[in-house]
């Protein structure tokens, strides 16, 4: 059967999320969008409920899901203590895009948190998701809408392909705001550890005086069997079925010039910034925008764009790994299954 579709882009009445809000506490999945990326929710505190997202998403059980909250009531039912460190970025950067590892309390499942002792916890800005949260007056538990592996949902029209008859309702918000996953951390000895890049950059987080450590695997390689902090750094994601390369070089020339020998002779889609976009010789280009915010709002729908083409090679253009420029390196680095050339 197919989802029920809610349109929320031109008529923006909440009270359409209540039949969704009604679905989720019934035990359903609800497609939603949040300012990072759409989600798939389910009620955090049935089991049942949430083990439909592992199976939609086809999902490792050993990935744990983030909990959505909409109020700070709800943090304190959840999780056994708020340190010092997560007051100050809760005050900072609550609602938004920052997700917390914490300690967690027995209500949470098992199947939520992989068998880990720790909960992921994120309170979202985007309207839509905190009302759905409100009017279903539970925690959601949401994984980025895609089937595992593939490229996050930024736009419904992605997505509804493989997750169409998999969830109940699916709200369409248009475009979401960031386009990349949220920033997620945990705190360790008075240090942030950065398990995945996201909007709010390690600077960020740096500039409030608390000190940052980034896990090496967020740009490198994971290996069989290291220890990881994040269980989502051992997994394939992002990936077209087309090969991808991603190319860099802080010397703008020297990148063009790569990208187009490597293109030569070859059917090449290549993802290029907009000032770059007349030098390269090949058929197919897509345009990432300029701004890191509009790259990062669009890799995912142009990693899924590109594929289809069915082209021999993906190219993709790298930028700097700071700021935003982080977590989109850390997409588009794993997007290419660790093909970066960097000169
Ligand atoms: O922006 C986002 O965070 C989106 C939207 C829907 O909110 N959600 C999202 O969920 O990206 P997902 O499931 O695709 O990614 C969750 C990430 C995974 O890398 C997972 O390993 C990590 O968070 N994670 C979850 N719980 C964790 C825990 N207890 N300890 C360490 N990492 C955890
Ligand atoms: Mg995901």
């Amino acid at each position: 059967m197919k989802s029920k579709y809610i349109n929320f882009i031109q008529d923006k009445n909440y009270e359409k999320l209540k039949a969704p809000a009604e679905a989720i506490k019934q035990g359903k999945l609800v497609l939603f969008p949040t300012e990072t990326v759409y989600g798939i929710g389910a009620d955090a505190l049935n089991e049942e409920a949430v083990k439909k997202i592992y199976i939609a998403k086809g999902r490792a059980s050993d990935n744990p899901l983030i909990v959505h909250i909409a109020k700070m009531e709800m943090l304190d039912r959840l999780v056994e203590n708020v340190g010092n460190i997560e007051k100050i970025l809760i005050k900072k950067f609550w609602p938004g895009p920052l997700t917390i590892v914490f300690k967690k309390k027995k209500i949470i499942p098992n199947i939520i948190t992989g068998g880990l002792d720790t909960v992921a916890i994120r309170m979202p800005s985007n309207l839509v998701a905190r009302k759905l949260i409100e009017y279903s007056n539970c925690p959601i538990a949401a994984p980025s809408a895609n089937i595992s592996g593939k490229p996050s949902g930024t736009i419904v029209e992605d997505i509804i392909d493989e997750l169409d008859g998999k969830v109940e309702y699916v709200i369409d918000g248009g475009k979401v705001d960031i386009g990349v996953e949220s920033t997620v951390i945990r705190v360790v000895n008075g240090i942030v550890h950065i398990l995945r890049p996201g909007k709010i950059t390690p600077e960020d987080i740096e500039k409030l005086n608390i000190p940052v450590h980034i896990e090496k695997q967020i740009l490198g390689s994971y290996k069989e069997g290291e220890k990881v902090m994040s269980p989502g750094i051992k997994y394939k994601h992002y990936a077209p079925n087309t090969k991808c390369i991603l190319v860099y070089s802080k010397e703008n020339d020297k990148m063009v010039e790569k990208i187009n020998s490597l293109a030569q002779n070859k059917k090449t889609v290549i993802l290029c910034t907009s000032k770059n976009i007349e030098k390269y010789n090949s058929e197919i280009k897509l345009d990432m925008g300029q701004t890191l915010e509009e790259i990062s709002q669009n890799i995912f729908t142009l990693l899924r764009k590109a594929d289809k083409y069915k082209a021999d090679l993906i190219l993709i253009e790298g930028v700097e790994k700071t700021g935003l420029g982080l977590a989109i390196m850390n997409r588009l680095i794993r997007a290419s299954a660790h093909e970066f050339i960097e000169i």
